[in-house]
């Protein structure tokens, strides 16, 4: 795992550290070359910018952060980004391509984790923290 970062959140550090732990994984479906790993990464990758994103953006509503709307366009572009390479899995493209497109998304998504979302964990105390 690289760069892990901790907010003092329970299930937003929890739903990070799988990000972290995805690039293994990508690893393990090239090497293994077994389409289920594939299809568990893309999975999670399709609840993450739903659940997730919309985890962190109600709790950032909630406590009126002032980087909300820059956030969410962010959050738009990541999950523009997950759609058009769920497409091309869904278009059964070739695994190679597939798994570069989801490494460099990945790169973009950590970044975005550890310059964005550490800027939340000051919102972050006992009452909002499940
Ligand atoms: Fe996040
Ligand atoms: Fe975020």
């Amino acid at each position: 795992m690289k760069n892990k970062i901790v907010l003092g959140h329970k299930s937003i550090d929890h739903h990070h550290d799988e990000v972290f732990e995805l690039d293994q994984k990508l690893d393990l479906a090239i090497s293994e070359n077994d389409p289920q790993y594939l299809e568990s990464i893309i999975d999670f990758l399709s609840h993450y910018v739903k659940d997730h994103f919309q985890e962190e953006e109600t709790l950032m509503a909630k406590e009126n952060f002032d980087r909300l709307s820059i956030h969410q366009n962010e959050h738009a572009y990541f999950k523009r980004r997950f759609n058009e390479i769920n497409q091309l899995h869904k278009q059964k493209c070739h695994t190679t391509h597939i798994v570069f497109q989801i490494r460099s998304f990945l790169d973009t998504l950590i970044q975005h984790i550890i310059e964005e979302d550490a800027l939340m964990a000051h919102l972050i105390n006992e009452e909002n923290n499940e």
